[in-house]
């Protein structure tokens, strides 16, 4: 992992999996950078897995890839409803709070985006959620997307779910102001993160050797972009709305890739 920007992301999400990892629902939103006032709301995450369901054209015999697992959050609830779940990661630390939740038909492996371990045309489907966010320019994904495809069947989908859209960016800003407001008028303040935990003493070896600042940026994504490389790639793409009882509907896409059939 050589780009400085990819080791500071990949701790963002470490440094919060090893300070909480109970396995608690609140926890799980914690890691994802999730707000588990919103979150928690099994309303709202039956919405977003029935919605990952469909639009990534899933039914129960599948077998399912997602890029960017974190500790299980979305694995929880889609996992139950396929024949088989792999999720992948760049932080170890996350990959073993999901390990931890044991859950019956699911895999999680170690792996970069850009360099899946996995055959050509192997899985049903393939998903990456609330992923592309992290990715400072529209190449990376691009190139994420290109090995997504190769990995899942002829005429499986690669569904990328929930791309800040670069030209409501402004409006964007301000909804997130006006959502925490609402949370916070409805269920107080947000709760404080869990404590950090002490650095190991192999981790106080690693910082000291190659330190690494835990950071994450939202960066956001041209649809044309995502339409163009459709094309150039000769693949059918079609771009959808995030699911229905999202707050940001309207300021996320969703871009949809079929594999050509054989
Ligand atoms: C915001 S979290 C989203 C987790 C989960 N998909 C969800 O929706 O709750 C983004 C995750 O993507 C992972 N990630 C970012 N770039 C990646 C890459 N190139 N390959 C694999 N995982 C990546 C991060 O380590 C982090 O765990």
């Amino acid at each position: 992992m050589s780009e400085p920007w990819k080791s500071s992301l990949s701790e963002f999400f470490s440094q919060r999996a090893r300070a909480g990892s109970d396995g608690s629902f609140a926890n799980l939103c914690y890691v994802s950078g999730r707000d588990p006032r919103l979150w928690s709301d099994s309303q709202i995450y039956e919405d977003l897995i029935s919605d990952i369901f469909q639009q990534a054209g899933l039914s129960p015999a599948a077998l399912l890839l997602e890029v960017g697992c974190a500790s299980g959050f979305l694995a929880i609830g889609l996992s139950p409803k396929v024949s088989r779940y792999v999720g992948v990661d760049l932080s170890r630390d996350a990959l073993r709070a999901a390990t931890r939740l044991r859950l019956a038909n699911a895999d999680f492996k170690h792996a970069d985006g850009e360099n899946l371990p996995f055959g050509d045309s192997v899985f049903d489907s393939a998903f990456s959620y609330d992923v592309f966010t992290n990715f400072p320019d529209f190449a990376l994904g691009a190139g994420i997307i290109r090995e997504m495809l190769r990995v899942v069947r002829p005429g499986g989908r690669v569904f990328i779910g929930s791309i800040p859209d670069a030209a409501k960016r402004e409006e964007y800003e301000k909804r997130i102001v006006a959502v925490a407001a609402e949370l916070d008028a409805r269920y107080g303040p947000p709760p404080p993160g869990p404590e950090p935990k002490p650095a190991s003493p192999l981790d106080r070896i690693r910082n000291f050797l190659r330190p690494v600042n835990p950071a994450i940026v939202c960066y956001y994504f041209n649809r044309n972009d995502f339409l163009q490389l459709g094309e150039k790639l000769g693949v059918s793409v079609e771009l959808t709305d995030i699911h229905p009882l999202n707050p940001y509907l309207g300021y996320r896409f969703n871009a949809i890739y079929t594999k050509n059939a054989k």
